[in-house]
């Protein structure tokens, strides 16, 4: 009973927002003793201090030497779903500016490899088993890359402000990332991609039910309070995902426009 009550307390005296340096630490050092990791990160996502840009993820970030906050995004997923394995082919939809794709390197090791694409160039020093280029994940055709054990994509769209519209165009990249892993995940492979949550979320992941034996939807403690984001996690590729296409279809380039397949990462 009197734990009960101290988790009510505890739960309360943060919801308050009374104590900003107590929201700061990384939680479930501090409070996993007392709450259950996910209600920790409800409660305190529910306070209504506004972001700083100098809160607890972005700062260490910078300490640590990392592209950005999302390295620990990704982290996390890792931990609750041991993504990477050594030697495994990773490709990263929506890399810039480099933290997932630094993430997966230094988890698969010298033999394993990571390709990572996006709309703008990455400038951050990566491990030499990993490779970035610029290209929109809507044309990927993958054309010399092999067949992969993970897809991780933290696309997002660039939002206007309505929420409707950015969830419409988030739910499009979803679609994206999972008409490449149609094709180019193994069997027995996981995938993880970002969503805008909103009414598509629970239709999106029932699409990903048919394809993979599990699915989860999954908020990172280093997403931003206020964001809508959450990441659509699935393991194990179904045999017969090979046959399902995805209703999402590239759209057409005419021949002028077609341009020669981007070099292959060497080394693959
Ligand atoms: C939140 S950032 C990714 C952060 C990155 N995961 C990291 O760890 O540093 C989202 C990225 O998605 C990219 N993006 C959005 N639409 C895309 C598309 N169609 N193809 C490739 N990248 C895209 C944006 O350019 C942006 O850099």
């Amino acid at each position: 009973m009197s734990k009960y009550v101290f988790r009510v307390c505890l739960v309360t005296l943060l919801g308050l927002g009374g104590f900003q340096h107590v929201r700061e630490l990384e939680l479930p050092a501090f409070t996993g003793l007392w709450l259950p990791e996910e209600r920790c990160r409800t409660s305190l996502r529910a306070g209504p201090t506004p972001y700083t840009p100098d809160e607890y993820w972005t700062r260490r970030a910078r300490e640590e030497g990392v592209p950005a906050r999302a390295y620990y995004k990704l982290e996390e997923l890792d931990r609750r779903l041991s993504l990477f394995r050594p030697g495994h082919k990773v490709l990263d939809l929506g890399c810039w500016p480099g933290s997932w794709t630094l993430y997966a390197a230094r988890k698969i090791g010298a033999k394993g490899r990571v390709l990572g694409i996006d709309l703008k160039e990455v400038d951050f020093p990566l491990p030499k088993n990993a490779q970035t280029r610029v290209e929109d994940a809507r044309h990927f055709r993958g054309a010399n890359v092999p067949m992969l054990d993970v897809i991780i994509s933290d696309m997002a769209p660039k939002t206007i402000g309505q929420r409707g519209a950015d969830q419409g165009r988030s739910t499009e990249l979803v679609e994206t990332v999972l008409s490449i892993a149609d094709f180019k995940l193994k069997e027995g492979g996981k995938m993880v991609a970002k969503h805008f949550e909103g009414a598509e979320t629970m239709e999106l992941k029932h699409r990903m039910r048919s394809r993979f034996e599990k699915c989860r939807i999954i908020k990172t403690q280093a997403s931003r309070t206020q964001s809508f984001e959450l990441y659509l996690c699935c393991i194990g590729k179904k045999p017969s995902n090979l046959q399902a296409p995805a209703t999402w279809q590239a759209p057409r380039r005419s021949r002028r426009t077609q341009r020669p397949a981007p070099q292959s990462f060497n080394g693959w």
